[in-house]
């Protein structure tokens, strides 16, 4: 990864700061109180989910209730106009798993993780994160509880540093008396973006390069260690490796797995079948809005998989 490093640019000035502050303004409302304490310092997501949740009662610090899946849906239907996208999904996703989602184009792989994410309302059906039922009336109250969302497009900020993108929404103020002004203590941001890729074992030369000048895999491996770096509780990935050459998919999945192995659940999205087959502890497959099988790889074959995914499985079943 190191190899295709453009030379890392000059941090900016004051400029970047405003920037910084304009890029988060879109996104901070609600996330800075769950990001920082009185300190300044980061704290996990965890707390944001246990002060709003209440904490669970037989998890403890760490969140993950045995037994009880990190997030799960019930009956989830959704039809736009006369499409019916989703009809009655069930879908539970445990701590530390990584659950590939897949079915062909159509198949409303999108339209659930959008609902997870909080981006669309169901029409019927429950959502639960660590077992209480909740509504998302927007992505931001999906965030609020831990809910990160990768998307292929990765939403990061270009004209900003890696740090920068790391710490949109959630900067650190200097502390002391030019605290009031709002100044950016910029070298604990940086310091602590390193920190956070350095967990997820994400390698960037420095987190002084612009993100634009990052290759589709490290601009892909930053918008996950901003999830990881978030302290999320779920991380929804849509297809993160669709626009990748092959050894970028590599690293996406190495990535994937070292954040699973930090207990961070994953829902994983993807057309890479042998990648989901070797990376997945659990396959759902969808087909026309429907699950239509629950696989584990370590049982099924990646033909397997894909004889649900195009529906003959299903005829085959039904014939018999
Ligand atoms: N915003 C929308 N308006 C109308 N139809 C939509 C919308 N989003 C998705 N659909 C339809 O819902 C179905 C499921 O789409 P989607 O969830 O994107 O599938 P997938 O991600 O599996 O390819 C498709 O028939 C699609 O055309
Ligand atoms: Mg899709």
């Amino acid at each position: 990864m190191a190899s295709e490093m453009m030379g890392p640019p000059e941090e900016k000035g004051p400029q970047e700061a405003g920037d910084i502050r304009a890029a988060a303004a879109r996104e901070r409302e609600g996330r800075e109180a769950a990001a920082t304490d009185g300190a300044g310092q980061a704290v996990p997501g965890c707390h944001a989910l246990a002060s709003s949740l209440g904490a669970p009662s037989d998890g403890g610090e760490s969140g993950v209730v045995k037994g009880t899946p990190v997030i799960a849906v019930q009956a989830i239907t959704k039809h736009f106009g006369s499409v019916q996208a989703l009809r009655g999904v069930d879908l539970e996703i445990h701590g530390g798993e990584v659950v590939g989602l897949v079915g062909d184009n159509g198949a409303g792989k999108s339209t659930l993780v959008n609902i997870l994410s909080g981006g669309l309302q169901p029409n019927s059906g429950s959502i639960f994160v660590q077992g209480r039922k909740v509504t998302f009336s927007s992505s931001l109250e999906a965030r609020r509880l831990g809910i990160e969302t990768v998307y292929q497009d990765l939403s990061l900020a270009p004209d900003l540093t890696v740090w920068a993108n790391i710490f949109l929404g959630r900067e650190l103020k200097v502390k002391g008396p030019l605290r009031v002004f709002g100044w950016l203590d910029r070298k604990a941001m940086a310091a602590s973006a390193e920190a956070d890729l350095e967990r997820t074992r994400i390698r960037i030369q420095s987190v002084s390069s612009l993100a634009g000048r990052l290759s589709g895999g490290q601009r892909q491996a930053i918008a996950v260690g901003r999830a990881v770096a978030w302290g999320s509780r779920v991380i929804l990935m849509d297809e993160p490796t669709a626009a990748l050459g092959v050894e970028q998919q590599e690293r996406v999945g190495e990535l994937v797995s070292s954040v699973a192995a930090h207990g961070v659940p994953i829902l994983l999205i993807s057309h890479n079948l042998p990648q989901i087959h070797r990376l997945c502890d659990r396959v759902v497959v969808l087909f026309r809005g429907q699950v239509v099988a629950n696989l584990r790889p370590a049982e099924s074959e990646v033909d397997e998989i894909v004889s649900w995914i195009t529906g003959a499985a299903l005829g085959a079943r039904r014939s018999a």
